[in-house]
């Protein structure tokens, strides 16, 4: 079956954050919206029909997280990660932002050091900052149009005492897939200073252009023993609004540990039965149709570094191997940043993901949402043209 990823979805009205709650950010709904991390084509077809299937049945009462529930996970990671889990090692999260502050709670206390790795995405700072931890920033660096791991920086940080190190892998923003080596070494180092790493896997089925990913914890037992593993079928088949994530965790301590905090403390460990239904449905049936998705993406991430590399050269792009996120920076226009910002919004009417949020290293940077047909992309990148390439580098 050949899905259709050019279809105009027509989202308005359906109370979406990301067309429906624009005014709220950018002023007004009328712009462009390439700003939240969802897609705006078909939730899939055998992803709906199973829940339709489920409405037939007239009670909607407490469910159960079954075994079907775990297996659906642990063949998923298998095929496409080649990642050998037991099914016992999964918990349920309602979404991985929750599960990252239920993680936080569980291994630190208050004013404990937890490692983050600027840019990247935001909710890292307030899951921590927001339970009166203490962020300690190991910014990326940047070489050429690649962004790498700051080892030398990172082992000074770990001298500091950190407890955990949230990553992102594959990296949002910056969309790094991690290299198995880049991995290693960051979680040896890890290993050696006693700090947990916590790996958001959310994008990790959004590969482009053929990379592969690696799941932090399968490079070794030791390493498996020492990461937390964050993943959830919610972008790449885009029903985030399913609210259902996933946990992996090795380690039997570390994981009653976050099941203690999930279940005992915060009560959360229920969900909701569509979440199941529909993750059951997309580990089981999502294949053939992330396949395709995958080569949708990729076009659109290599027409528009393309389009702007040939056509507003004042814009830099960046390595992109991962996520339909495209990082891009707008320094060359020698505008200060709220400068960028205002046009964007009042010149271009885009709606773009403010680089700033990402902390350090985000500044005159705007994060562009692919996700999307082809002629959406297309408008934005005239929209940018039209706006930026006067200020020609
Ligand atoms: C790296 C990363 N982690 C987590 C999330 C959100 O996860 P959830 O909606 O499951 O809380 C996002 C969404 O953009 C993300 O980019």
């Amino acid at each position: 079956m050949k899905y259709n990823f050019d279809e105009i979805v027509g989202r308005r009205g359906t109370d979406c954050l990301k067309y429906d709650g624009m005014a709220q950010f950018y002023g007004s709904n009328d712009n462009l919206p390439m700003w939240v991390a969802d897609m705006d084509f078909r939730t899939p077809d055998f992803i709906i029909e199973a829940l339709k299937k489920r409405l037939e049945h007239p009670v909607l009462g407490y469910f159960n997280h079954t075994e079907r529930f775990r297996q659906a996970i642990a063949d998923w990671v298998l095929r496409r990660h080649k990642w050998k889990i037991d099914t016992d090692w999964i918990l349920f999260s309602p979404g991985v932002v929750p599960a990252l502050a239920a993680i936080v709670q569980a291994f630190t206390e208050p004013h404990d050091k937890i490692i983050v790795q600027p840019p990247v995405y935001h909710p890292f700072f307030y899951v921590i900052e927001n339970q009166n931890r203490t962020i300690i920033e190991n910014p990326l660096k940047l070489d050429g149009d690649t962004y790498l791991f700051d080892f030398e920086d990172l082992e000074k940080k770990l001298h500091q005492g950190a407890k955990l190190l949230i990553l992102s892998n594959p990296h949002n923003p910056v969309g790094r897939c991690w290299q198995p080596e880049e991995l290693r070494q960051l979680s040896e180092l890890c290993l050696k200073h006693n700090c947990i790493v916590v790996s958001d896997e959310i994008h990790s089925d959004l590969m482009i252009d053929g990379n592969k990913h690696t799941v932090t914890a399968s490079l070794s037992d030791a390493i498996s023993n020492n990461t937390i593993t964050c993943m959830a079928p919610s972008k790449t088949f885009n029903m985030a609004g399913l609210s259902t994530s996933e946990i992996i965790v090795q380690n039997e301590g570390h994981r009653n540990r976050i099941n203690h905090v999930l279940t005992d403390g915060l009560h959360i460990q229920c969900g909701n039965i569509f979440g199941d239904i529909g993750l059951i449905a997309a580990y089981t049936d999502g294949e053939e149709w992330l396949t395709q998705l995958l080569d949708y993406l990729t076009e659109n991430v290599k027409y528009s570094i393309r389009y702007i590399r040939e056509r507003i050269p004042v814009l830099k792009t960046f390595r992109h191997e991962a996520t339909y996120l495209l990082w891009v920076d707008f320094s060359g226009t020698g505008l200060t940043h709220s400068e960028i910002a205002g046009k964007l919004v009042r010149e271009a009417h885009l709606a773009l993901n403010d680089g700033s949020i990402f902390g350090r290293g985000g500044e005159k940077h705007f994060r562009i949402n692919l996700a999307c047909p082809k002629s959406t992309v297309t408008e934005a990148l005239i929209r940018l043209k039209k706006t930026f390439s006067k200020y020609n580098p």
